[in-house]
């Protein structure tokens, strides 16, 4: 560019979604490096006396899905970034980016100080989150069809700029994997792990709620974003509904063999039905579609996007 051309007095529209959540990414920025884990490994070696080694590899199981999930997304968004030019938006983006990184340490730094420490007093061999042996083949199969077909979704954006292409790639990335199997699966963490009586019997982890609560803020305002962008593409007419319910169709089915397969290991231990969780994931679905696709339907304010919630509120 030769010369800089702005077309109008100051350069940030206030007011704008993304500006008012970039606003509540600053206000609500947090440091994972400075959560408290130092109670988290007592508390789970107490649970492994109760109920067993079984106890901790499900925990390890919804850490690793965690994980592996939030590394793909740090990963995923650049791609996705290019297809929205608009100054308002990067500076959101930004945000989103950072928040992501920040999830994908919090989770290894747990698995560093928390998971290794009690592996160390047990007596039992280290495992790393790359270690993929105690999921079944109904969940892998499941979690990987689905990031792979969001990857191949949000690199198309760096090529094709489209309205159709990049409210496609916002489908799998916003509303399907933040949406609907991130907030499902912190919603069932949080349940087991979380200071909540959903199950009594398993212990409040505040280390790991910590960075729980935090990270499930970062999410509710990406949600909120990609709400935000596939609502005015709608409302624009440059997107048609119908796309944005047959893209997110087509994913659920993959989301409920990760959130609650029909396979499940832990049947014997004390947790949440997997048909609360089912629900969940399902209401989830069906609320933001309709704030979506519905022009009387507002997107939730920043407050309700960033709540936390816990099976039986
Ligand atoms: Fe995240
Ligand atoms: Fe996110």
């Amino acid at each position: 560019m030769d010369q800089l051309e702005l077309d109008r007095d100051m350069q940030i529209e206030l007011g704008l979604e993304p500006v008012r959540y970039f606003e509540n990414a600053m206000h609500r920025h947090w440091n994972p490096a400075e959560i408290d884990l130092s109670k988290d490994p007592e508390r789970i070696l107490g649970m492994v006396d109760d109920y067993g080694v079984d106890a901790l590899d499900r925990l390890k199981g919804g850490l690793r899905a965690f994980q592996i999930g939030e590394e793909a997304v740090t990963d995923d968004l650049a791609p996705l970034a290019m297809g929205i030019p608009q100054i308002e938006d990067q500076m959101f983006i930004t945000t989103h980016l950072y928040e992501e990184a920040k999830h994908t340490y919090h989770f290894d730094r747990y698995w560093r100080e928390v998971i290794h420490e009690v592996e160390d007093e047990l007596g039992i061999e280290r495992t790393y989150p790359t270690d993929f042996e105690y999921a079944t083949d109904e969940y892998m199969e499941n979690y990987a069809e689905l990031f792979e077909r969001t990857e191949a979704a949000v690199e198309k954006c760096a090529t094709d700029q489209s309205p159709e292409t990049v409210a496609k790639a916002i489908c799998h990335y916003h509303l399907v994997i933040e949406g609907i199997a991130a907030q499902s699966g912190y919603f069932a963490m949080h349940s087991l792990y979380g200071d909540n009586d959903a199950v009594p019997e398993m212990p409040y982890l505040p280390g790991l709620t910590e960075g729980f609560d935090n990270i499930r803020a970062d999410e509710g305002r990406h949600v909120g974003y990609g709400m935000y962008k596939l609502k005015k593409y709608v409302s624009e007419e440059e997107v048609e509904p119908a796309l944005i319910q047959d893209t997110v169709m087509e994913l659920v089915e993959l989301v409920k063999g990760i959130v609650a397969p029909e396979d499940n290991q832990y049947e014997h231990l004390p947790g949440l039905d997997q048909e609360v969780v089912e629900e969940y994931a399902t209401e989830k679905h069906m609320e933001r579609m309709q704030q979506i696709v519905d022009a009387g339907e507002d997107i939730p304010g920043i407050e309700e996007l960033t709540n936390v919630e816990v099976a039986g509120d």
